[in-house]
């Protein structure tokens, strides 16, 4: 049987760490779709644009249709919440419309910020509460693909890090300019609990998870997958830190819940439901912190 995957947001954060990862599996024939940064390898597509996007799935035909591009920035969607509904959740309507009319399995990224941070660890069957409007464009991208098929999937994620093109790619890695920055007194958050999660494993899990589906139709509904190490932000800039040998006298940590769209205090992911399916080692912060920003250093 082919394995076809096309992967939406290839050029980005999460979506280039699955592309590479399918990349390297001499089984997958792999498409990957960009918007401002597609290129040789990316091609491009506007998603908000369900013509070019319903030519270019039909004429690919893929198995699998990882869905991954999204405006996931809050504070953004807080101030252009129309252009935010038109890609989370509109354009996710039409890829699963398409991706059904040539029998493929949707998986939706989504994220831990449908829930409101109040309950956790959440499981799967958690009834989201999103605080930010954010968080709710996700969540009716969640319903939309679900609803369109109920042998689609969702896979939640928490905050991201990983090779990134520049350090303000990634909510995590943001941080290391005022890490580095010792004359100046930086003041970061250490109220809202996190996970900061490698794309790398990720890929891994999707990739795999990808696999079992083409076997096992049983493989469909809502995943959650997240690193284990309970973190703020203040608590990643001292590892950050450490990991180069910087002095963190610098460093003030902020207890005040963070100013923006709110955000949930902890919204911690229950995986067991993915960790029976498919378990990929949770790679240390310390260690791929280090390996992502060596780069950047000094
Ligand atoms: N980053 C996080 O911390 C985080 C946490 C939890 C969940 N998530 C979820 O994970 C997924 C991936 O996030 P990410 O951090 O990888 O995002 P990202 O780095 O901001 O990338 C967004 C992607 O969407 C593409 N895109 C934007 N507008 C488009 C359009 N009109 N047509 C086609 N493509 C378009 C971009 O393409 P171009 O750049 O080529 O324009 C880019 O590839 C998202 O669904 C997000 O909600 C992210």
């Amino acid at each position: 049987m082919s394995k076809k995957v096309l992967i939406t947001g290839a050029s980005g954060l999460l979506g280039r760490a699955i592309y590479q990862e399918f990349k390297k599996d001499s089984t997958w024939d792999v498409l990957g779709l960009a918007f401002s940064r597609a290129g040789e390898q990316l091609k491009k597509v506007d998603l908000t644009n369900s013509d070019e996007l319903t030519r270019v799935v039909k004429e690919f035909q893929p198995n699998v249709i990882i869905h991954s591009a999204a405006e996931r920035r809050p504070d953004v969607v807080e101030n252009q919440a129309d252009a935010t509904k038109q890609l989370n959740v509109d354009a996710t309507r039409n890829i699963c419309n398409v991706g059904a009319s040539v029998n493929a399995w949707v998986l939706f990224i989504s994220t831990d910020y449908v829930f409101d941070g109040l309950n956790p660890p959440y499981d799967v069957n958690a009834v989201p509460n999103p605080l930010n409007k954010y968080g709710l464009s996700k969540y009716e991208g969640e319903k939309v693909t679900l609803a369109s098929s109920s042998e689609n999937s969702v896979l939640r994620v928490p905050i991201l890090y990983g090779p990134v093109e520049r350090l303000d790619e990634s909510a995590v890695t943001v941080l290391f300019p005022k890490v580095k920055n010792t004359g100046n007194k930086c003041v970061m958050s250490n109220y809202e609990r996190r996970y900061p999660t490698y794309c790398p494993d990720i890929a891994v899990v999707i990739r795999r998870l990808s696999d079992i589906r083409l076997k096992n139709n049983d493989v469909k509904g809502i995943y959650h997958w997240s690193g284990d190490e309970n973190m703020t932000k203040y608590d990643m800039a001292v590892v950050m830190a450490e990991c180069f040998g910087i002095s963190t006298n610098h460093i003030e940590a902020d207890n005040s819940a963070s100013p923006g769209a709110p955000r949930p205090y902890d919204s911690h992911l229950d995986t067991s439901r993915l960790d029976d399916l498919v378990l990929v080692p949770r790679s240390p912060f310390k260690d791929s912190i280090l390996k992502v920003l060596k780069d950047y250093y000094p």
